[in-house]
Parts: structure tokens; C-alpha cells; sequence
């Protein structure tokens, strides 16, 4: 049975907009637990655009699970992840001028720096993941330095614009996922799955983790705004 883990950026990227401190993703992470996540994952960018400092601090003392901190492989980011300690890393690449994470990590072109990186992570107890596009040999460099877990990267997949793009697309998932779990690899896929486009995966049983967050908090807008509303009403309508 496939888990999932759920990324609670976007509740903070709601926050941000209005510079308050509500709605929170402390509290979300929470709720994701009690329903049944088995992870709660947050991308700590350099920028801060959602999740800051004082999110992850408070989710590495209250997520039960399993907390999987997103970041880049840079000093900084390295120094917070061994002083935090999240049970995983998850390691991606981060353009301060993208909306979100575009590509998989090229992990083949910078082997040196990550294997210092997977050194650093892994002395202090933390298991590491790469989020890498579905090529062959983005994983094998990966697995040669030392990761734990590759995730495999579903962005393109979830963009195809028609069926037989998505069959293609999908197809290459699946075969990453075969080449990783031969190289004896955790494996978890993430980045645009929804309600619908997560139906193809009904019989990939070697994918041991989802990791979903946008559509997740966008349902929850809309599944959530008919009781918002209602309660609203119920406090103004005796004034
Ligand atoms: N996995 C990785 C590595 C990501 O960067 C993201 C986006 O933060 C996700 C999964 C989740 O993607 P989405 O928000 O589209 O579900």
C-alpha cells in the first residue's frame, strides 16, 4: 500500500499573501497527520516565499510521522538541515525566479558537490532523497553517491496536453521506477499529481510514496468554502 506525504507549502504561500500569520501550516500538517498522511513535507527556499525558519523549527517538533525537508544542496540550507534534523532530505533544484521546482535535479553534472552534500546529511542521521526527471542516468549517478530514495519527478507527466503525450510521459515514470527499485532504491514520485492524473499509477505498486501538495490545498479551498461560509453566516446573521 502506497503512502502518502503531504507538502504543506501552499497553506504558507496563503499565509504570505497577506503577511499574517494565518492560515498555518504548522496546524495543516497537523490535520494531514490526522487523517492519515504518513509524511509531511516542506520546501525551505532560499527566498522564504512560504515556508520560513519558524515553520520548519515547529514542524520537526510536532510532525509524528515523517518530516521530509525540500531544499537545495547549498551550504546554508545544509547547515539548517543538520541542525534541524528532518528525518529526510530531499534534494532539489531551486531558481529564486521560478513559480515552482521545474526540473529534477542534474545530479550527473555536479556528482562532486552532492556527494558532499549525502556525506554532510548522513552523518547526522538524515536519509536523502533526490528528486531527479525520470532518466536512467540521473539515478544511477545518484544511487553511485549514496541515496536512499529517489523521487521521481511527475511534472511532465502531469502537464502533457493530450493522452498519447501522457501515455509517453507516464511511460518514462514507470520506467524509472523500474530502473530505481532494481538498484534496490526507495522510491517515491511527486511534483502536479491530482485527483485525476493519479489514476494511472493504480498499478505501480513499486512507487512506496506520493508526495502532493498543490492540489491538495486547492481542494481544500473548495471542498472547505461552503462550511467557511456557512459559519460566517451563522455569527453575523443574529447582529
Ligand atoms: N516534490 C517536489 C520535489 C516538489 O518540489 C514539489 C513542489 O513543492 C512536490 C513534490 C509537490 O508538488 P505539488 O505541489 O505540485 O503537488
Amino acid at each position: 500500500m502506497a503512502r502518502l506525504a503531504v507538502n504543506v507549502d501552499h497553506v504558507a504561500t496563503i499565509r504570505q499573501a497577506r503577511g499574517i500569520d494565518e492560515p498555518d501550516p504548522v496546524l495543516a500538517a497537523g490535520i494531514a497527520e490526522l487523517a492519515g498522511a504518513e509524511g509531511i513535507i516542506c520546501h525551505l527556499r532560499e527566498d522564504r516565499r512560504h515556508i520560513n525558519d519558524r515553520d520548519l523549527t515547529l514542524l520537526r517538533s510536532t510532525v509524528k510521522t515523517k518530516l521530509n525537508l525540500e531544499m537545495a544542496g547549498v551550504d546554508e540550507m545544509v547547515e539548517i538541515a543538520r541542525e534541524v534534523i528532518p528525518d529526510l532530505v530531499t534534494l532539489v533544484p531551486e531558481k529564486r525566479e521560478e513559480l515552482t521546482t521545474e526540473g529534477g535535479l542534474d545530479v550527473a553534472s555536479n556528482q562532486g558537490q552532492y556527494e558532499k552534500v549525502v556525506r554532510q546529511l548522513k552523518e547526522k542521521g538524515i536519509e536523502v532523497s533526490f528528486f531527479l526527471d525520470p532518466d536512467p542516468e540521473q539515478i544511477r549517478v545518484a544511487h553511485g553517491i549514496g541515496a536512499d530514495i529517489v523521487e521521481v519527478h511527475t511534472g511532465h507527466y502531469a502537464e502533457a496536453r493530450n493522452e498519447g503525450e501522457a501515455r509517453d510521459r507516464f511511460e518514462r515514470v514507470v520506467k524509472a521506477v523500474d530502473f530505481s527499485a532494481d538498484l534496490q532504491l526507495g522510491i517515491s514520485a511527486g511534483h502536479g499529481l491530482n485527483y485525476v492524473n493519479i489514476k494511472r499509477f493504480e498499478n505501480i505498486p513499486r512507487v512506496e510514496e506520493y508526495s502532493i501538495g498543490h492540489s491538495i490545498v486547492s481542494r481544500a479551498v473548495l471542498v472547505g468554502f461552503e462550511k467557511a461560509v456557512r459559519e460566517m453566516i451563522a455569527l453575523v446573521q443574529d447582529y
